[in-house]
């Protein structure tokens, strides 16, 4: 595809665990981005450490820090792993608190979802949730979804997503995002 502008995907993980699976995805998803033609960048919510949401709490400087960083990509990639059938608190604790600032860090990006599980489900719970959520904030989101089951044998020595169905549903996903992204002009 020819791109006057570059296209920046950000991509968002909702594990901040050194040898997590999802951060293994993301950077996976991140190589077919670039082989794509775009740009990516990592929006690391460790970075942010934001406390856990009370209504009495003042807002952290922060979640406005993290809603600038996200709204500077023209899509986002939300990777995450799924906790009892739904969200890791990290990734809903800061939905949650940049949505009592504003909701247009959602709706102004593509936004695409991505998850994957040690076993075969894949994380369609937890993506079916964050569709809704995201949904609920106003949010573009392409229809496909990346889901990655069988975490240890997914990715090969150099870190390519190699398992399938999920290589192919990636770049259905990543084609659909540039797709979208372009269409806005
Ligand atoms: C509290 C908790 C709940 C979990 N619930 C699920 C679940 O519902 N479905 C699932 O496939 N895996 C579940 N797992 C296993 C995770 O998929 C697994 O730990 C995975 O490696 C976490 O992602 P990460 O490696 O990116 O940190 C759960 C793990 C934890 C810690």
């Amino acid at each position: 595809m020819t791109q006057s502008k570059q296209t920046r995907i950000g991509f968002l993980c909702g594990s901040l665990r050194t040898d997590s699976i999802n951060q293994q995805l993301s950077k996976a998803l991140q190589k077919k981005v670039k082989s794509a033609g775009g740009k990516t960048g990592v929006i690391d919510l460790g970075k942010y450490d934001l406390p856990l949401y009370h209504g009495d709490l003042k807002t952290p400087d922060n979640v406005k820090k993290l809603i600038r960083r996200i709204k500077g990509f023209d899509g986002v990639i939300v990777i995450s792993p799924e906790y009892n059938g739904g969200l890791p608190p990290v990734l809903k604790n800061a939905i949650d608190w940049t949505s009592t600032v504003e909701t247009g860090h959602i709706s102004g990006p593509v936004y695409g979802i991505a998850s994957c599980t040690p076993g075969p489900m894949s994380g369609i719970m937890v993506m079916r949730q964050i569709q809704f959520i995201l949904m609920r904030l106003g949010a573009d989101l392409v229809p496909v979804q990346v889901g990655c089951g069988g975490a240890a044998n997914a990715f090969d020595k150099k870190g390519h997503l190699i398992a399938q169905p999920a290589s192919m549903l990636a770049d259905k996903l990543i084609a659909q995002m540039f797709g979208r992204i372009a269409a806005r002009g």
